[in-house]
């Protein structure tokens, strides 16, 4: 079929426009960033009289020395950002019968933090795709063992029954009820109809029983009747001590489950692994694979769909674009996985917490594409089942997609429950090679991180105490990114991975609300990613498995937190040399302002423009400023801190799920684009310190200015002035929170008084 001559590809790639502009600039930029280096090498204070002003002159170079090594690797994801589309009639001519099989695995961990609605939401939207029912197994894998989760999943397989034909009927979009239905622009027409009527009302009965059972706290007697399931639930002390709870509530292979057309249903299937307090669950990465060994059983169709219990189907033509890249005739036998962007869909105006990752969807992970094909990011994520186990590519893989159709398992339901139960144990993956942890082993300090690993691995399993190395299967334990980790094996196995971002979004999460949130979770994404650099799979130290340019490529996150380093040093060591009236920058009326001049404002006025060009707006793009500033001073810090630590031998991995439901105030200050403080936490202390210590730097600056104290310094000074002045500025919210705002969202008192006292004990330190 389509092979030689006839040969029509299933999908396109095209590169940006634009480029020779663009590299122009950069070049300009470099010229700049060279002058910079310039001016501090050749500036530098004598060593006789000035020791500390040459101290303080070498930090601001080193600094500026990480800014430029860090602003050189992204432009590796910004030479030639290249953009795909797909043709999926061309799919569905080519391939109508033979369409493969998907496992779908949602992924939940704590029914508390991700309501049941809204994990049954995400089913519903993934079993209305627009695929035939019978070759999709939607996989709810449950962290929390929760009887509640569990019954929200029977109704959930009702409601799919009137649901399904409902979106097939009316070509309804999107398919997760709850967006549809709140959806403002839903066709009136299609209002009128009597179907329309009695599905609504049918979603929310749906919905109020859940929410009834919710508050009730346990499951009613009448409901407990109605399925064999919760009998399973007798022997569930608590949601870390209990068997496997294996549920086939939908076996889609005996079609004797129909909906009310009669039509197939795809199978569903509620997976709770053995959980015991002896062993690690190894978090998300030991569902994921409990989830893959349970499928192979099961279903075991060729292709996995990866999905956040909090991410809906938005496009019920998701599964069929990512097929056209998988069954490319030329080039579908390379891909391993074909990753969506995180998108959200609670995004306000102005984004004032950076959560629309817009310039990394839009611009860096097309550019990642073009180097060898992005990072896995754990949601949004389609798998080839053979390259996540951990077969290597090699010239002779050849998929025959027909033949995988007929691996279908035999036998009943029950039988089959009870046969896979084995694989989601606790025990199964002893003396496996199933997700080995990475070990952590930065060159120099082989032997004690060897020891801190191995530490920690024995006190985890006791009976194993090899630190393993080699071949894996499924996700990667002990890192807390797994996922990027497993992305880049895959990716040093031979494999190809594809970005896919459609105009419209294929999956949508739900945003992070609150500030310490976001705070939270980029540290434990900087914590792993830098793990991964210090890891055996650090991309310079590896060999050549992947490409320079996709290594350097995997940097711009791998690189993420000691990028803290250079930030805190401008954010806390300049405004305190200011204070002392040290000047640190060329004096404004001298040539070498050009340099430093230049590279600013071109580089910010770049990353406007390039923001504005992802569909931000200005106010957007300095919210997203901000953001990056509280980011790398605390997120970043910490999570430098924390491999510091882990290198050192001390090791406590956590992994925390960012809650998300939070109460109407929170939800109603996000919609206000107020920021969220509210809790007492370290981070705040920090942030709220430094944008104080700037404030008193800028009113000195002003106050030396105004008694024009210093009359030859005063010049030399103009650009710290400027600095700790926008520094000041961008922290605006940080003020009101700490001074003006009387709401619960502003920062406790003991942060306000804690942060107080500490930024006048560093000013006076640096000043006496
Ligand atoms: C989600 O899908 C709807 C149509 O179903 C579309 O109008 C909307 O733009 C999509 N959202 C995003 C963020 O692409
Ligand atoms: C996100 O949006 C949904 C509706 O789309 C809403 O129910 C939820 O409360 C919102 N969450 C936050 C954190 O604002």
């Amino acid at each position: 079929m389509g092979r030689g001559d006839e040969y029509v590809p299933l999908f396109e790639t095209k590169e940006a426009k634009g480029r020779i502009p663009y590299r122009l600039y950069a070049a300009s930029v470099f010229v700049g960033i060279c002058m910079i280096w310039v001016y501090r090498v050749s500036h530098l204070p004598a060593a006789e009289e000035q020791v500390l002003e040459r101290w303080v002159w070498v930090g601001a170079f080193l600094a500026e020395l990480w800014f430029s090594f860090y602003w050189l690797i992204t432009q590796f994801v910004r030479w030639n950002p290249i953009f795909r589309s797909t043709f999926k009639d061309r799919l569905s001519h080519r391939y109508a019968e033979d369409l493969p099989g998907i496992d779908i695995f949602v992924c939940t961990a704590d029914p508390r933090i991700e309501p049941p609605t809204m994990v049954i939401n995400t089913v519903l939207s993934t079993m209305a795709y627009n695929y035939p029912p019978e070759k999709l197994s939607i996989y709810l894998s449950d962290d929390g063992g929760s009887e509640l989760t569990f019954y929200a999943l029977l109704e959930a397989s009702r409601f799919a029954k009137e649901w399904l034909p409902f979106c097939k009927k009316f070509k309804v979009e999107p398919r997760c009820p709850e967006a549809y239905f709140s959806f403002v622009s839903v066709d009136h027409t299609l209002q009128a109809t009597p179907e329309w009527s009695s599905i609504k009302r049918s979603y929310e009965d749906m919905k109020n029983r859940i929410n009834t059972t919710e508050k009730l706290g346990h499951i009613s007697e009448e409901i407990r009747k109605e399925h064999k399931g919760f009998r399973d639930w007798a022997l569930v002390s608590n949601r870390h001590d209990h068997p496997t709870i294996l549920q086939i509530i939908i076996d889609g292979r005996n079609r004797k489950t129909v909906d009310v057309e009669g039509q197939p249903l795809p199978t569903l299937i509620y997976l709770a692994r053995e959980k015991r307090p002896k062993y690690h669950h190894n978090f998300k990465a030991g569902a994921m694979n409990a989830l893959i060994r349970v499928s192979s059983r099961l279903s075991n169709n060729p292709i996995i769909l990866n999905l956040d219990c909090d991410m809906y189907s938005n496009n019920s033509e998701t599964v069929r674009d990512a097929l056209c890249f998988f069954m490319d005739e030329e080039k579908g036998h390379e891909i391993a996985y074909v990753q969506y962007p995180q998108k959200f869909n609670n995004i306000t105006n102005n984004d004032i917490y950076s959560n629309s990752f817009r310039v990394i969807n839009e611009v860096e992970l097309p550019g990642f594409d073009s180097n060898g094909g992005p990072c896995y990011i754990g949601t949004g994520c389609f798998h080839r089942r053979e390259a996540l186990c951990g077969m290597k590519h090699g010239q002779e893989y050849e998929v025959e997609w027909k033949r995988e159709n007929d691996k279908q398992a035999e036998g009943s339901s029950c039988v089959l429950e009870e046969t896979c139960k084995v694989l989601a144990s606790c025990t199964y993956e002893e003396n496996t090679q199933w997700g080995k942890e990475v070990s952590l082993s930065l060159s120099l300090s082989l032997s004690l991180s060897a020891r801190a690993h191995a530490h920690t691995y024995t006190s985890r399993h006791s009976h194993i105490s090899v630190v393993y190395v080699g071949l894996q299967m499924g996700l990667k334990y002990g890192c807390p990114v797994e996922d990027v980790l497993t992305g880049l094996i895959i990716q040093c196995r031979g494999w190809k991975s594809i970005y896919f971002n459609p105009e419209r979004a294929g999956f949508l999460g739900v945003g992070n609300a609150t500030l310490l949130q976001v705070l939270v979770q980029h540290k434990r994404w900087s914590e792993g990613d830098f793990q991964i650099f210090l890891s055996r799979y650090c991309c310079f130290m590896n060999g050549p498995k992947i490409s320079l340019k996709l290594q350097v490529s995997y940097c711009v996150y791998l690189l993420w937190a000691p990028n803290s380093l250079a930030a805190l040093y401008y954010v806390l060591v300049l405004p305190l040399c200011l204070l002392k009236a040290t000047p640190l920058f060329p004096k404004i009326s001298s040539p070498w302002v050009l340099p430093f001049a230049y590279v600013i404002l071109a580089a910010h006025g770049y990353s406007l423009g390039e923001f504005m060009w992802c569909g931000g707006t200005l106010r957007g793009w300095w919210n997203d400023q901000r953001v990056w500033m509280f980011k790398r001073t605390t997120s970043y810090f910490f999570g430098f801190m924390d491999n510091i630590l882990k290198l050192l031998g001390f090791n406590k991995p956590a992994f925390s799920v960012t809650p998300k439901s939070v109460d109407d105030h929170v939800s109603q200050r996000y919609e206000q684009e107020v920021m969220e403080f509210g809790t007492s936490s370290p981070m705040f202390i920090i942030l709220a310190t430094l944008a104080l210590i700037n404030l008193f730097a800028f009113a000195g600056g002003v106050k030396m200015v105004i008694m024009n104290e210093q009359t030859n310094g005063l010049e030399a000074l103009a650009l710290q002035i400027l600095l700790s002045g926008l520094v000041a500025f961008i922290n605006l919210p940080i003020y009101q929170g700490l001074f003006f705002r009387l709401d619960n969202g502003r920062m406790p008192a003991s942060v306000t008084y804690q942060s107080v006292a500490l930024a006048l004990f560093v000013c006076s330190v640096a000043l006496y």
